[in-house]
């Protein structure tokens, strides 16, 4: 089911007209880019790495399959992904300069044989359709103007028995535990951002844009939406995030 398009959307808490968010989310990505992978460990205690290694175990990409890594960044999931064996993996990310800190880690960890980089949105993936096996997104698709767009698209480019799985952050299961998930969020990690990168603003805009992304039950159904089918999702820590996933069949 197609939503009715506005002419405004969020960025963060703030409505902006929807063809001002994805300069503005490149803009904040731009500012992040070279204290990206230090601010992650920071944010998140560590854990984003086990969540990627719980993500990229669950996408299972093997030898023969072409991964697309949509929102790429600066890579973590595509070479966790060529470590477990996966075939081509293709870094799509609309920001060059997240993606050119992945270049730089590719050639550092002498990972750049079978992985090819894409700078685009990923509502316009410039890729045939029934093209690749599998689809991933880790924390980009909160970031994205027309959500329903990404998941129409990454339909689009998976051969049939192809899979989408989406990692992001989610709805907390334990309401009792909000207001101190609150408290690091809108407090810690602005402050560490201002700190650490100098730049409190995109961390506030990273928190808030955690607290408008649609819940567990509502991204499924956008998956379903988009024409995938079997859409399931696992919470990992409590809820802090989620991986959802839908097959095309
Ligand atoms: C929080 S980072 C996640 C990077 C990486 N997937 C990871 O998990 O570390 C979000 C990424 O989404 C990218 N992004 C934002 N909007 C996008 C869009 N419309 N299309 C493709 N990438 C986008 C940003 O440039 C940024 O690299």
């Amino acid at each position: 089911m197609l939503r009715p398009m506005t002419q405004t959307t969020d960025f963060g808490f703030r409505e902006v007209p929807r063809d001002a968010k994805a300069s503005m989310v490149r803009e904040v990505f731009d500012s992040v880019a070279p204290r990206y992978d230090v601010m992650n460990d920071l944010m998140s205690l560590g854990l984003h790495r086990a969540w990627k290694q719980a993500f990229v175990a669950a996408i299972g990409a093997g030898a023969s399959d072409t991964l697309l890594d949509l929102a790429a960044g600066t890579g973590d999931v595509a070479f966790l992904a060529k470590k477990r064996g996966a075939g081509r993996v293709i870094l799509a990310d609309i920001n060059a300069a997240m993606l050119g800190v992945g270049q730089g880690r590719a050639l550092e960890k002498g990972l750049a044989s079978g992985l090819d980089f894409v700078c685009c949105d990923a509502e316009h993936i410039p890729l045939p359709s029934r093209s690749v096996e599998k689809v991933s997104m880790a924390f980009g698709l909160r970031n994205c103007t027309d959500k329903d767009a990404v998941l129409r698209e990454g339909f689009r480019v998976l051969r049939p028995g192809g899979r989408m799985h989406v990692l992001e952050f989610s709805k907390l299961e334990v309401a009792a535990l909000r207001p101190l998930y609150d408290a690091w969020s809108f407090k810690a990690l602005p402050a560490i951002g201002q700190r650490i990168a100098q730049d409190g603003d995109s961390y506030q805009y990273l928190a808030e844009s955690i607290r408008m992304f649609p819940d567990q039950p509502t991204l499924a159904g956008m998956f379903e939406a988009a024409g995938f089918e079997r859409v399931a999702y696992r919470n990992l820590s409590g809820g802090i995030v989620a991986i959802h996933t839908g097959w095309k069949l």
